[in-house]
């Protein structure tokens, strides 16, 4: 089955083409980064806008770049939640529409769900059941992926998503939106255990995380040094690496917990934090120790994609599941 999927639920309208027997075709990504960096976070009204500008060409684009037209499409995939509503309406009404004028499937699917599944489009996969980690701008969580549609949570932040805390701490050290790259790129000239930040719930049994503590941590210390009137761009890069630290080491020691939890050798990392260097450094080393294996996408597909949407519709609509004539657009869905 040749399916079209269609990503739209924040700030990147991203369009693939995924068929069931012969893998990913082609895939295309417009990113709005630019456009909201004046604001400093994503302005809702402005992103359903501009995916209603760049989402048709880069359709057309995914399809010509596989040789195909639009007749030769066979489903249609969409995130249908959790997200931003207005931009999945934009892509939830293109997904309709379009469906009903080829009259072929279409299904919602959920943006997590597409996230989870992304390392499955490369060339060595996990095989099922494995370990999920789940980091992104809006989770942070742990589950159990017994196969597709099979997800035992095993844990998950009470608070901030890891991906925020990075946000909110670039916003803290005067760096741009999207914080997670450029704190990771400051961190590269931390001088080391210069400053010691808290690993937030490690000490306690379970797997469920909290990042808002260690936010303010982080302003705290950040204030200090202001205060002390030492908060040059060594400091600043200090306070970055102790706080990316602090960080991978907390995801680090609940990811251990969960494969000896779950009793599994395959540790899936997925969401726009997985692109993080260091993290994955740190997770390689623990797998290691366990023996077990650590996957995750290409850095292209760890952050919003269209690919992993037609992927994890293409699981579904294979499987004979569709939407009904209506449109969902899930803001808050938990998976
Ligand atoms: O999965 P994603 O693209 O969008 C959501 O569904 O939220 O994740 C975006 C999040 C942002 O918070 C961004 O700062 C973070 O992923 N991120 C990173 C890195 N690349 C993206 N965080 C740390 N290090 C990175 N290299
Ligand atoms: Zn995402």
């Amino acid at each position: 089955m040749l399916v079209l999927g269609i990503e739209t639920s924040c700030d990147e309208t991203g369009v693939a083409l995924f068929d069931s027997e012969a893998g990913l075709l082609s895939h295309a990504l417009f990113s709005q980064i630019d456009m909201h960096a004046d604001y400093g976070g994503v302005v809702p009204e402005l992103a359903s806008r501009d995916h209603v500008r760049k989402l048709l060409p880069l359709c057309d684009q995914v399809l010509s770049d596989a040789g195909k037209e639009r007749a030769h499409i066979e489903g249609i995939a969409y995130t249908a939640g959790p997200g931003l509503v207005g931009a999945l309406m934009v892509g939830g009404s293109v997904a309709h529409a379009l469906g009903y004028a080829l009259g072929v499937p279409v299904l919602g699917v959920h943006h997590m769900e597409g996230h989870l599944l992304a390392p499955m489009l490369e060339d060595a996969p996990p095989a099922f059941p494995f370990v999920a980690l789940l980091v992104s701008g809006g989770h942070t969580q742990l589950v159990r992926v017994n196969g597709i549609g099979e997800y035992e949570m095993l844990g998950e932040s009470v608070d901030d998503a890891a991906g925020e805390a990075f946000d909110k701490t670039a916003k803290m050290l005067g760096l741009d939106y999207p914080g997670g790259p450029r704190v990771a790129a400051l961190a590269e000239k931390g001088t080391p255990d210069r400053y010691r930040f808290p690993r937030p719930m490690t000490d306690r049994p379970g797997l469920d995380f909290s990042f808002s503590g260690l936010k303010t941590f982080t302003l705290n210390t950040v204030n200090a040094a202001k205060d002390a009137g030492e908060f040059d761009d060594q400091v600043r890069a200090d306070i970055a690496l102790a706080f990316e630290s602090a960080v991978v080491d907390t995801l680090t020691i609940k990811c251990r917990r969960a494969l000896e939890q779950a009793e599994c050798k395959r540790l899936v990392i997925a969401g726009g934090v997985s692109a993080n260097k260091r993290l994955r450094a740190g997770l390689e080393k623990m797998a290691a120790k366990l023996n077990a294996e650590v996957f995750y996408a290409r850095p292209e597909f760890c952050t919003d994609n269209g690919a992993m949407i037609a992927y994890a519709g293409a699981q579904r609509l294979v499987a004979g599941q569709r939407d009904g004539d209506r449109i969902v657009a899930v803001p808050r869905w938990p998976m």
